[in-house]
């Protein structure tokens, strides 16, 4: 009997082309910031109506300060705007809210949302929505070497895995990026070890419930090896099918 393929556990998506979205449109950049939220709206939904259990986004990296000083005000403005906007309606969904990066050098009205936002939503199990704001993965790897040699541990992968910023799911399975660039912008370098990479050129304002589902099915049609052949794959497969 045919098996189902399995939903992707845990989706990431590097949110690209906001920016093009908008001068395609003769728009100012900050156009496009603005209905990357209302598609990352759709997506949350989306995601926890598929039975997805951790959503992970990368909302601001590290290196976006680097971009004019008036579209990093433009998206901080946008970020504040949004939990005060967004958080009533993702908490009465049951959806868990976590934001991952470097708090320092944010304002303090942000920080305070940030904190109010992952309290009003803790008590939630439908979907982990990690947000990663002021967030590089080598902020993180670096941070989580540091953490240890604080506290005087190895820096084992186990122990650098538990000290890392999403130390409180699994890795992704499946690393969406829209906007048809294919790279990884510093995003997620530990956790996506065996990531399925997805690229789509969608720009992130267009990315729709189709974009998303055509993602999960190409997800679904790879086969996952972490190293083995494929002829162990299978029989693992027939392993796991069989009763106890
Ligand atoms: C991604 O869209 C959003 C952020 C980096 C904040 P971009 O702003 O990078 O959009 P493009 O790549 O310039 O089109
Ligand atoms: C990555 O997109 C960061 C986010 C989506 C937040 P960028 O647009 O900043 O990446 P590069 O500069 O094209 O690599
Ligand atoms: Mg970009």
């Amino acid at each position: 009997m045919a098996k189902t393929p399995a939903t992707p556990h845990h989706i990431a998506i590097v949110m690209d082309g906001n920016g093009r979205w908008a001068t395609r449109r003769f728009l100012p950049r900050v156009a496009g910031h603005k209905q990357g939220v209302e598609a990352l709206r759709r997506c949350v939904k989306a995601c926890a109506d598929r039975g997805v259990g951790v959503l992970t986004v990368f909302a601001f990296s590290s290196e976006n300060w680097n971009r004019p000083v008036e579209e990093v005000s433009g998206l901080m403005d946008l970020m504040v705007g949004a939990l005060g906007r967004e958080v009533p309606r993702l908490r009465d969904d049951g959806v868990r809210l976590h934001f991952v990066g470097e708090r320092g050098g944010l304002s303090e009205k942000m920080t305070a949302g940030l904190v109010q936002a992952e309290a009003a939503t803790a008590h939630n199990t439908r979907l982990i929505f990690n947000v990663c704001f002021n967030y590089g993965g080598r902020w993180d790897i670096a941070r989580a070497a540091a953490t240890l040699a604080e506290r005087g541990e190895l820096p084992t992968e186990a122990n650098l895995d538990r000290a890392m910023a999403l130390a409180h799911v699994p890795d992704p399975d499946l690393f969406i990026r829209t906007g048809g660039e294919q790279r990884l912008s510093n995003f997620l370098l530990w956790q996506s070890a065996y990531a399925e990479l997805v690229f789509s050129d969608k720009l992130w304002p267009e990315f729709d419930e189709a974009a998303l589902d055509e993602a999960i099915g190409a997800f679904q049609r790879r086969e996952r090896r972490y190293g083995k052949t494929s002829a162990q794959v299978s029989t693992d497969t027939e392993r796991s099918r069989l009763p106890a």
